[in-house]
């Protein structure tokens, strides 16, 4: 696949490992990274690729209309991996006005540059990534398949379903080179620090309570990292235009398992707690968060079927991945751990 490849939100954790691994896997490509730096997106996740001429850092907003519009001018721009967005939940709880504004007019305003930039040419593909959480909430059986009625429960949500819609009419409306990917959660390298996985290392490692909301019987369905990207590449590569793909790693954990193998797999391969005390210890049943999804569990099957993408990385061996990559770069969390820093827990309920 040549031409240049216009990223949206590649400074954040999805994004930078998605730009590294397609680099890696297509070395004649061209990437042109779109990304307003918000507290989630850290030019540093690609600092190996300054200098590199296949590789464009564009500091901008998506819901600027005319620079996105100038940017298609400037590039010949073949394709669009759009992962820019406000991503976090609680945050969405706390202030949801931000994520109408990115979510739905940012995704409207790149809509919009893409379809007058690529009108009449035949050319294009846009693919926009959103979440398995757009279906809303499972009991304990069932599975999300790209038939399932949307029915979003968060502020979060609702915005990545809006625009959802948004994607899929301007496929349907205007004939928009349009494919959708609904990806259940994520963990490993470059996720920031108040999503479960990286929060959870970050207090265990240095003895800190282990806030774990409800009755920590929640369920979601873990993929790692870069099986994601790998997935975005074969959609991106192979997906027929107009369609949804929901992707998933068929790793439905309970919240309180993660918690306990973090703590498992620190008490092996970080220094001892100053008190020597087990890290599972400091695990704390707190408030629940406000309309709590209980449980996602994604089925897979037409990704599999339809593009043969099936998941390389199992839970037992992502978990010890991550975790071993947080240990071997601490510095990484302190960079984009600043002062002002205190997690939708701490803000909303104070410590405890
Ligand atoms: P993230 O919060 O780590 O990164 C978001 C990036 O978007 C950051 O680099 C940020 O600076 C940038 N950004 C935010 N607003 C912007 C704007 N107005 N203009 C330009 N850039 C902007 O997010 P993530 O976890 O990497 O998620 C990426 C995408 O994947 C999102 O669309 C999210 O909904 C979707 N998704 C995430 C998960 C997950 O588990 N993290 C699962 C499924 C789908
Ligand atoms: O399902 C895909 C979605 O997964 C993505 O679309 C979102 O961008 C991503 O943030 C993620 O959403 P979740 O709300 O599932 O992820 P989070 O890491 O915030 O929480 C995972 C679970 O852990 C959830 O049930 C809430 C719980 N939790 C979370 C935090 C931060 C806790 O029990 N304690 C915590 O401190």
């Amino acid at each position: 696949m040549g031409g240049s490849i216009l990223v949206t939100g590649g400074c954040g954790f999805i994004g930078s490992n998605f730009v590294q691994q397609l680099l890696a896997r297509q070395p004649a490509c061209r990437v042109v990274n779109l990304d307003a730096l918000t507290y989630a997106g850290n030019p540093n996740n690609l600092a190996a690729l300054e200098g590199d001429p296949r590789y464009r850092f564009v500091h901008g907003d998506i819901c600027d209309g005319e620079g996105v519009g100038r940017l298609f001018g400037e590039e010949s721009i073949h394709a669009v991996v759009h992962f820019a967005a406000e991503s976090h939940v609680d945050r969405s709880i706390a202030g949801p006005a931000e994520f109408v504004r990115t979510n739905v007019s940012g995704t409207f305003a790149l809509l919009e540059a893409a379809r007058r930039a690529w009108a009449g040419s035949g050319q294009g593909r846009f693919l926009h990534v959103s979440t398995d959480e757009v279906y809303g909430s499972l009991g304990e059986t069932g599975y999300f398949t790209e038939k399932t009625p949307y029915d979003p429960r968060s502020p979060y949500s609702a915005s990545k379903a809006a625009s959802d819609h948004l994607a899929r009419a301007y496929h349907h409306t205007y004939g928009l080179p349009v494919l959708v990917t609904n990806c259940s959660n994520n963990y490993g390298p470059y996720q920031f620090p108040e999503k479960l996985i990286p929060l959870i290392f970050n207090n265990a490692l240095h003895g800190r309570d282990l806030p774990v909301y409800g009755d920590g019987k929640n369920v979601r369905d873990w993929l790692y990292v870069e099986d994601h990207c790998d997935a975005l590449l074969t959609v991106l590569e192979r997906g027929v235009v107009g369609e949804t793909y929901n992707i998933g790693g068929n790793n439905e954990k309970p919240n309180i398992e993660i918690v306990e193998t973090i703590c498992g797999l620190l008490d092996r391969l970080a220094p001892p707690l100053a008190t020597g005390a087990a890290r599972r210890s400091l695990i704390r049943f707190v408030k629940d968060r406000p309309g709590h999804d209980r449980r996602y569990a994604i089925d897979a099957g037409k990704i599999r079927d339809r593009l043969a993408w099936a998941p390389a990385v199992t839970f037992e061996e992502g978990i010890e991945k991550a975790v071993r990559w947080y240990l071997d770069h601490p510095e990484w969390l302190v960079g984009v751990l600043d002062g002002s820093y205190r997690t939708y827990y701490e803000a909303m309920y104070g410590d405890r």
